[in-house]
């Protein structure tokens, strides 16, 4: 019961990752808030779940109000926030010739200002009680880029320096900040990828498999809890060494 008693924020916790994470989550004792804009999953993920401890809220994270909102929903039920897992996250992959405006800016939108958004606005509760862990998701393709991912490599590598200048001014207010940048992972992200690259690209990993949702919610649970309390800063990989 690592997290007894804490209360947890997951962006994007209505599939692939953040589903596996409010899972665990849940498992070590926590109260959970899905903070996802698909309402039908959220909603079903209540039901699956423990409806005492999860909550789903509504939210967009690209949209400041929609996070304020969030915020306020989640501390008006739980009374506090001492966890924020800022996973949620899109791709539009194209090469870089062929991609559009649009596709850019939607990725930064999601990527990297929503990470700004809910960040700022959860701090202000975390500073106040003079505790928080703050884990960010980053990427494999924002430390060393990929194929197809200017839009989104741009946003992980960004999520980097955000971790980074958090720590640098959060960590005398109690609270630690720290990222996981995951390998290729198997949820709809990477299944929309085409399967003759997917292949070459497994083939390259030294573990020989590509990550489960349950790899990277081990990695955010031990960035969470007590155990991780002197790491500060930190990107912690985890990626079966995709590019050692
Ligand atoms: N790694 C290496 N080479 C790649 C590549 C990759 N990830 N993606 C594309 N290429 C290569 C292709 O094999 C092809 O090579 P050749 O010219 O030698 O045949 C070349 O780049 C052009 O690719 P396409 O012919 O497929 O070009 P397209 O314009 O039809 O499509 C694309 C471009 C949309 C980027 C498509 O190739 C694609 O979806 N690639 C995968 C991109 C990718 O890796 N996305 C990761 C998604 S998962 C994720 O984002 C999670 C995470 O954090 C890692
Ligand atoms: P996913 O597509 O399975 O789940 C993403 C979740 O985020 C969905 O529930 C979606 O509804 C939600 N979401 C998207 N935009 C949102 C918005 N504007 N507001 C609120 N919720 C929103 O993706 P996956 O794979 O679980 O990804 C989770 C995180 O991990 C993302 O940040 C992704 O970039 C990152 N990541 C994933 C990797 C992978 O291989 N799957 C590898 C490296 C990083």
């Amino acid at each position: 019961m690592r997290l007894e008693g804490k209360v947890a924020i997951v962006t994007g916790g209505a599939n692939g990752i953040g589903y596996a994470t409010v899972t665990r989550f849940l498992e070590e004792g926590a109260s959970v808030v899905i903070a996802d804009y698909a309402k039908e999953a959220g909603e079903e993920a209540v039901k699956m779940l423990d409806p005492e401890r999860v909550l789903f809220i509504e939210v967009d994270v690209s949209d400041r109000e929609s996070v304020k909102a969030m915020v306020q929903k989640t501390v008006d039920q739980f009374g506090r926030i001492d966890i924020l897992i800022n996973n949620a996250g899109i791709t539009r992959d194209a090469m870089l010739t062929k991609m559009t405006e649009t596709d850019f800016q939607e990725v930064l939108n999601v990527n990297l200002n929503g990470v700004f958004h809910c960040t700022q606005e959860v701090a202000l509760h975390m500073v106040e009680n003079q505790y928080g862990k703050i884990i960010n998701t980053t990427s494999v393709s924002g430390v060393y880029g990929n194929v197809g991912q200017t839009n989104y490599a741009a946003a992980k590598a960004g999520i980097i320096g955000m971790t980074k200048s958090w720590a640098k001014e959060l960590g005398r207010k109690g609270i630690n900040v720290n990222a996981v940048a995951p390998g290729f992972t198997l949820t709809e992200m990477v299944k929309k990828m085409p399967k003759e690259i997917i292949e070459k690209m497994t083939a390259t990993i030294p573990l020989q498999r590509m990550g489960k949702p349950e790899d990277i919610a081990n990695a955010y649970l031990f960035l969470a809890s007590e155990e991780a309390s002197y790491v500060h800063g930190h990107v912690l990989h985890v990626d079966g060494a995709i590019m050692m």
